[in-house]
């Protein structure tokens, strides 16, 4: 399958995991939607993408599903189709449970969870127009739990769940569905500043050759679920 021209949305690619996985597509002559937070931030992200003419940039709240229905029509009015979907936008607060504030929970329940529902709730007639694709970004916290990771986790097992969930709704309309499971990628994730120090991680770039991977499979067949990790988690040992 040649992935020129398919359209792809991105939730949170305006850094990290999202803004690496948007370059991966580019390279394939994908056009590529990527959404943030703010206006600043997505028009910065658009700038720095090496091929801007096949860029959108729109600024949505995932947590906010009317945000997410904007951002599909902008998409259909500008390219007309929709193949891709990656609900990635996502965040992290980590502190025992007792000490966790009422607000963080909240924000990673709406950011993480009730938005890749969002997400797919807006565009999943576009998926069933195109026979696409929808992808979550979860984590390995959405099967391993830890200290201090208590409503991180809450969230990402929820995403695991809902995604498999969807898949077993979706295929009947030939819409194929993943999650995909990180460890630990080298990225912006919790106020990190990407250096030298995280070269053992997965690398952004390893997760969009990743969905590329995913979207030259052949019809027929479905990674329904992927675990990915870093080969040697801590090579001081
Ligand atoms: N890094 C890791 O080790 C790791 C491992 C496993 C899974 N993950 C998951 O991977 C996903 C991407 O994380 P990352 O590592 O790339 O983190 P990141 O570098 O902090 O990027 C997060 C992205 O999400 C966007 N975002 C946050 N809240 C949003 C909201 N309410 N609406 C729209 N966009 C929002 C941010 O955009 P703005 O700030 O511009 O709004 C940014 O583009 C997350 O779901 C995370 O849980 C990360």
């Amino acid at each position: 399958m040649d992935l020129k021209g398919k359209v792809a949305y991105i939730t949170g690619g305006t850094k990290g995991i999202g803004y690496g996985v948007a370059q991966m597509l580019l390279k394939q002559g994908m056009k590529v939607a990527i959404s943030g937070r703010t206006q600043k931030g997505v028009e910065e992200a658009v700038q720095s993408l090496t091929d801007k003419d096949n860029v959108l940039g729109v600024c949505s709240d995932v947590s906010k599903l009317e945000d997410e229905v904007k951002a599909i029509e902008k998409i259909m009015k500008r390219w007309g189709k929709l193949d891709l979907v990656l609900a990635n936008a996502g965040v992290g607060h980590f502190s025992p449970v007792d000490e966790m504030k009422e607000s963080e929970w909240h924000q990673m329940i709406n950011t993480n969870l009730n938005g890749v529902f969002h997400t797919l709730k807006a565009s999943v007639e576009a998926l069933k127009q195109s026979e696409g694709y929808y992808m979550t970004l979860a984590s390995l916290a959405g099967t391993n739990f830890f200290a201090q990771g208590a409503g991180y986790s809450a969230t990402k097992f929820g995403v695991v769940g809902f995604t498999q969930a969807v898949m077993l709704d979706l295929r009947k309309y030939n819409i194929k569905v993943t999650t995909i499971m990180p460890g630990s990628v080298a990225s912006e994730f919790n106020g990190n500043e990407p250096s030298e120090k995280d070269a053992w991680k997965i690398q952004a770039e390893d997760i969009g050759k990743l969905v590329v991977d995913l979207l030259l499979m052949h019809p027929r067949t479905l990674p329904s679920k992927i675990e990915v990790r870093p080969t040697r988690p801590d090579l001081k040992s």
